[in-house]
């Protein structure tokens, strides 16, 4: 099916790839309103595993991660090749998402304030991963030229000016931002960054698993990490990702911001971080 939609993509207009709703920007192709009306009535479960990360903060590395330690922990191993994206599901797949057997593996490019309000009631733990926010849209903006679903960046500054007022797929990143920041103190969320990940992931593989209520031996939180750097998901990326992969592999490092803003546009970048996140903890971890 995914596909089948990229060579429906090849077809579209930048203009048609995208449309609004309730005032963001989103996919056509990926997340068309159908299937966003239909999370409406989407039930979460206590056990779900729940994985939210504004696009391009390291979705499918966790994704990688978290498959990782579920079939360490339980044996069970994930066959399972679509991104596991609660908005890419419509109404024809969400049976299946309804009766996948615990624990599932869901996520969410979403605004916190769309995510299926039983997600919250039933107490799901939600990961959500950031990324700081130059790095993010310079992923972004190459992700925007290699996936056909996507309108593709017209040039470096006209996706800065996009990205920085927000007209992006999945809307603003500042607005996810200060969305999760009222979410902070709950327990069953938990926030991690591209770059603390960067640092120490098998510090941070116990961290999520732990949270998720795995528990693995230090052997396996080693393995995974190994198994998990940028070079080694890159190379299986063809078994994970088809042909797919070199688009979600790209560089994986931090800092790759420096190849692309103008002095400029990165004091603009500060200023609007300021203005808008200073003082709040999500700004504080994401401060770079
Ligand atoms: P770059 O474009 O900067 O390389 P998402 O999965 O949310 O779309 O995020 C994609 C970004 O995560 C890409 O960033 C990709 O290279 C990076 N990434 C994926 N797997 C990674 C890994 N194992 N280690 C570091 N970065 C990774």
């Amino acid at each position: 099916p995914l596909q089948a939609k990229m060579l429906k993509a090849k077809e579209m207009s930048d203009e048609e790839k995208v449309y609004r709703y309730n005032g963001v920007l989103y996919s056509t192709l990926l997340s068309p309103k159908e299937h966003l009306k239909c999370l409406e009535k989407m039930q979460a479960r206590e056990d779900d595993i729940m994985l939210v990360a504004y696009p391009k903060c390291g979705f499918n590395w966790m994704v990688g991660v978290i498959k990782k330690i579920i079939t360490a922990a339980t044996g069970v191993k994930s066959e399972s090749k679509l991104p596991p994206l609660i908005e890419f599901h419509g109404p024809e797949n969400l049976k299946n998402v309804e009766e996948a057997p615990s624990p599932r593996l869901l996520g969410a490019h979403l605004h916190p304030d769309n995510i299926p309000a039983s997600f919250y009631e039933k107490k799901t733990k939600i990961l959500v991963v950031f990324r700081n926010p130059k790095d993010t849209m310079v992923s972004f903006y190459h992700f925007s030229n290699s996936n056909p679903a996507l309108p593709s960046a017209k040039s470096w500054d006209t996706f800065y000016s996009q990205f920085m007022s927000g007209e992006v797929p999945w809307g603003s990143y500042f607005d996810h931002a200060l969305g999760w920041e009222k979410k902070m103190d709950d327990p069953n969320v938990m926030v991690v960054t591209y770059e603390e990940l960067k640092q120490d992931l098998s510090e941070n593989i116990r961290r999520i698993s732990s949270f998720y209520g795995f528990s693995l031996t230090e052997a396996q939180v080693q393995q995974i990490a190994d198994a998990s750097t940028f070079k080694a998901m890159k190379e299986s990326s063809s078994s994970s990702h088809g042909n797919m992969g070199n688009v979600f592999f790209r560089k994986g490092e931090v800092g790759d911001w420096k190849n692309h803003f103008t002095p400029e546009q990165s004091r603009e970048m500060d200023e609007v971080f300021n203005k808008r996140l200073a003082g709040t903890k999500i700004g504080a971890k994401l401060n770079y």
